[in-house]
Parts: structure tokens; C-alpha cells; sequence
């Protein structure tokens, strides 16, 4: 196997998938775009095929002829003997064009009664589509998980809290990690509210407009495990686009939040903070330094976010204002989805990887926890809650008492004595003893969702109990897709039904 020149520098071979990753589309080519839809217009086809058998279009023996040509298409496809042809423009006539040669156009021919490719490839965006949410919620799970474990293991690491990227008062690593868990459970959530709102099918509305074959809608609908129908078949036509804009747009979200947990990465990683260590596996080297190795996964994640961000942008943009109906200007939302589906597939499984596998120094977070005042506000709120002074008093004392510091922390003697220039009573060296712990004034923050190790460990507990809801949520339409893929490849055998042409 051939290695990159950095490879025989670095301490230990990295991992193929953290390389491959980072590389992005350097040098790897990309697949045509009707390539990643052929499973979903053979399995349209298969479901418009039993719809056209149950009005009379097809004989039972026609109509299995058509699923059994689909069936051999679809071999002949795996084994790499049939292809997409670019003379024949889309996935939708290329399949057409295999089928007439396998059982002859007497048959083929009459497979687009009542359809056309607008309804069929906004069919085949939607199934598709519904995948590629049930593929990024599996992948944000893995995450959540490890986030969570990893929390669990980390309640007790004090480390400081930030604002504006300067140091602000004391919380936990444990926190730190839970609060992207939270965030990832709302993405969760958005993919499921989504994943409900698209589940309609649009096969049926042929052009637009209808059409003069009494199709049963309801029936392919359920051969492709939709929910139902996506009625108003111009809306089912003129809609085209409008879920993959949405799932992008959630995932804009999604890769925000990756984004910035890389950023956290990145920066406690550095020799400078040093709170975090990588792995030498997940990081690459440098072609002229030997002594680097970078997190450019971390920082793949970040562009990646940026670029999602702009696809987002151009596919709510993509037909905006067009005659109602189909517009070919449509077709151009399927490659900015599939670009956005690609540049996002697998981040959220490499920062799980990272988190199971990266080393947490808490000795350095806590001594960073221990200077720059970071108690300033829990002795504050003290002195008020003790003292029966208003918070306002004992904020300016406070901040005096920060100003008139010799240190970079507070210290028992000259604390004091701003108190007793402002004529407050002084505190016991066991007051102070207990305000200066960075443990101790996490625990007394007892609300809820609060860094005190007890309520982050029960914040882990209900974000698992959460999660495991949706990874049932997962399987269930996981299940129910394909045993709708099932019914529809066996159509004939399982309705059993031979009728034939009036
Ligand atoms: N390949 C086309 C697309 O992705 C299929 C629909 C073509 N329809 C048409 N009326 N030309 O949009």
C-alpha cells in the first residue's frame, strides 16, 4: 500500500478513514448523480408497475414480466455489466430503455402510462431523501452516545467556562460535552419532524396536472411505505426540491454544531491550552515539517460547514419563482443535495470516534480554573445571599477586590480587606477555603441543568433515556421501508392476483 511522504515521519501509521476524510475530493472522483438513484426508480417503477396491473394496464403475467426485467436490471446493475448511459439523459430513461430491451417495448411501452419523470424522479428524491435523514440521525447517535459516555465520565473535571473566548467563571468538561449532546438531540428532533412533514408520495400527479388513467394512489403510496399521498399532484410536481432544501438546511445545523465542537477541539488540543490530546492516528502530518501532526479533521468539518451552509442557501434559491409546474431549473437541486449529502456524511461518526479515544488532562483544566478570578461571581452571589446585600454591592466589591489583587486569584488577606474598607463583614478562612475550591462552587449551583456533577449525570441520564427513543424511532422506519421493498419486489406472489386486460 502506498503511503503519503509525511506517513514514515509520524509516530504511529493514521487510520485510513481520518486521512481519506480529510483529503476530501482531492483526488477521489465523483459518481454521476442519477447513479445514487437507481435503486429508488427500480423500486418506483416496481410500485407504478403493480398500480398499472391493478387497473387493467397490465395482465398479471405482463406486469410480472416488468418486475422481473427490474429484477435482472437491477443484477446486472450490481455486477457492473449494466451502466448509465449518457446518450440516453437520465436515470429514468436509461432504466425504461433496459426494460423494453429485456421483455420487448409491447410491454415496456405501456410501463409511463399515467406517469411522467416529474412525478417520477420527485418520487425518487423523496425516498431517497427519507434515507439520507435516517443516515444522519444513525451517525448523530453514534456521537451522542460517545458524547455521552464520555460526559458521564467527566462530571467531576472542573475546567474554566468561556465567554468570548476569555475566561469567564468555573464548570465541568462533563457540562461542556453534554450541552453538544442536548444540541444534537434537537437536531434529532428536527430530522424526525422533517422526516413526518416529507413522507408523501408525489407518484401519481404524472406532468402535474393528473392524468386520465385511474391510477390507485394510495396503493403505490403504500408499496413505497409512504404515510400517504402527497395529494394536489401540482403541488406534488411544483414541491420538487423543497425537502432536500430542508433536510440541507438541517443539516446546516447539524455541521454548525460539528463545527464548533472542532473549533473547542482544536483549540484545547493546542500545545497552548493543552487540555485535550489527540490521538497521532486521527491527526496528519505536514509534507516539509516533521516534527507536525494536525487535527485537519477538525478542520475539514469547519469548511464542510461553511460550504452546507452555502448549499442550503442556493436550494431554497433553486426555482424561487417560477411558473407553477415543472421547471428544468429543478433538476440542478439534486446535485447541490447530493453535494451537501456527501460533504456531511461521516463527520459526526469521525468526532465520535474522537471523543471515545481523546485524552482529557484535567490537571491542566483545573489549574487554568484556578486563576483569572474565575469564582469572582459564586463569592459575589455568597456575600449577597449571606450578608443580605444587594448582588449590585457586592459585584462592585468584588470587582474592586479583583483590581486590588496582587495575584491572578483571589487571596484570604486582601479579599478581606476591600470587605473591611467597605465596612462589610469579613469572611472566615473556611468561607473562603470553600469559595476558592472550583469543586465546591460547582456544587452549589444545585438547579437543574446546571454544571454541578449531580445534575449533569442526571442530565446524561434523561438525554439516554431520549435517545434511545429515537433509535427506536429509527428502526421502526428502518423496518417499515423495507418490508414496503419486500411486498413490492414479490408483488405478483403476495397479492397473488393474475388478472388480465380487458
Ligand atoms: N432528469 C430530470 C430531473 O432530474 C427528470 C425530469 C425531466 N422532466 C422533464 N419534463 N424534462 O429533473
Amino acid at each position: 500500500m502506498k503511503k503519503p511522504v509525511w506517513y514514515s515521519r509520524a509516530k504511529g501509521d493514521p487510520r485510513a478513514e481520518f486521512v481519506a476524510f480529510s483529503a476530501g475530493r482531492d483526488v477521489v472522483p465523483i459518481l454521476e448523480a442519477d447513479s445514487v438513484l437507481i435503486p429508488y426508480d427500480l423500486w418506483t417503477n416496481r410500485s407504478h408497475a403493480v398500480g398499472l396491473r391493478e387497473i387493467g394496464v397490465y395482465t398479471g403475467a405482463e406486469c410480472k414480466k416488468v418486475l422481473q426485467a427490474l429484477h435482472q436490471l437491477e443484477r446486472e446493475w450490481e455486477n457492473g455489466s449494466w451502466k448509465l448511459d449518457p446518450q440516453l439523459e437520465d436515470v429514468h430513461i436509461n432504466i425504461e430503455s433496459r426494460v423494453a430491451e429485456i421483455c420487448g417495448e409491447e410491454i415496456s411501452g405501456r410501463l409511463h402510462s399515467g406517469r411522467s419523470r416529474n412525478d417520477q424522479v420527485a418520487c425518487d428524491m423523496k425516498l431517497y431523501a427519507r434515507d439520507v435523514i435516517l443516515g444522519f440521525m444513525t451517525e448523530s447517535m453514534e456521537l451522542i452516545h460517545s458524547l455521552l459516555e464520555h460526559a458521564g465520565n467527566h462530571a467531576d473535571t472542573v475546567m474554566p467556562g468561556y465567554t468570548h473566548h476569555r475566561k469567564a467563571t468555573i464548570t465541568s468538561w462533563g457540562h461542556w460535552c453534554a450541552s453538544y449532546a442536548q444540541g444534537l438531540l434537537r437536531d434529532m428532533q428536527r430530522f424526525a419532524d422533517l422526516y413526518k412533514r416529507i413522507n408523501a408520495c408525489p407518484l401519481g400527479a404524472a406532468a402535474a396536472y393528473g392524468t386520465t388513467w385511474p391510477l390507485d394512489r394510495k396503493l403505490t403510496a403504500k408499496l413505497l411505505a409512504f404515510d400517504g399521498v402527497q395529494e394536489n399532484t401540482l403541488d406534488a410536481v411544483s414541491s420538487r426540491g423543497e425537502a432536500e432544501a430542508e433536510i440541507v438546511q438541517c443539516l446546516a445545523c447539524l455541521m454548525k454544531r460539528l463545527a464548533c465542537f472542532s473549533q473547542d477541539i482544536i483549540l484545547f488540543s493546542t500545545e497552548e491550552f493543552g487540555y485535550l490530546a489527540l490521538p497521532s492516528d486521527f491527526t496528519t502530518g505536514s509534507s516539509i515539517m516533521p516534527q507536525k501532526r494536525n487535527p485537519d479533521f477538525a478542520e475539514a468539518i469547519k469548511g464542510k460547514s461553511h460550504v452546507i451552509a452555502g448549499l442550503a442557501q442556493a436550494l431554497i434559491s433553486i426555482d424561487g419563482a417560477n411558473l407553477s409546474g415543472y421547471n428544468k431549473d429543478v433538476q440542478w437541486s439534486k446535485y447541490l443535495f447530493l453535494d451537501a449529502v456527501r460533504e456531511a456524511g461521516g463527520a459526526a461518526t469521525i468526532l465520535a470516534n474522537v471523543v471515545m479515544s481523546m485524552t482529557v488532562h484535567a490537571d491542566r483544566m483545573e489549574q487554568a480554573a484556578r486563576s483569572g478570578f474565575l469564582n469572582a461571581v459564586d463569592v459575589a452571589d455568597y456575600l449577597a445571599r449571606s450578608r443580605r446585600l444587594p448582588f449590585r454591592k457586592t459585584y462592585t466589591l468584588m470587582s474592586e477586590a479583583v483590581g486590588a489583587s496582587t495575584k491572578n486569584y483571589f487571596q484570604f488577606q486582601e479579599l478581606n480587606q476591600v470587605l473591611v474598607d467597605h465596612h462589610a463583614a469579613l469572611l472566615s478562612s473556611s468561607e473562603f477555603e470553600k469559595l476558592n475550591d472550583p469543586m465546591k462552587c460547582l456544587l452549589s449551583r444545585s438547579h437543574i441543568g446546571s454544571p454541578n456533577p449531580k445534575q449533569v449525570r442526571r442530565q446524561i441520564q434523561a438525554m439516554k433515556r431520549k435517545s434511545e427513543t429515537f433509535q427506536k424511532w429509527i428502526q421502526k422506519q428502518q423496518d417499515f421501508i423495507q418490508s414496503a421493498q419486500k411486498r413490492c419486489r414479490r408483488a405478483l406472489e403476495i397479492e397473488g392476483k393474475q388478472t388480465s386486460r380487458p
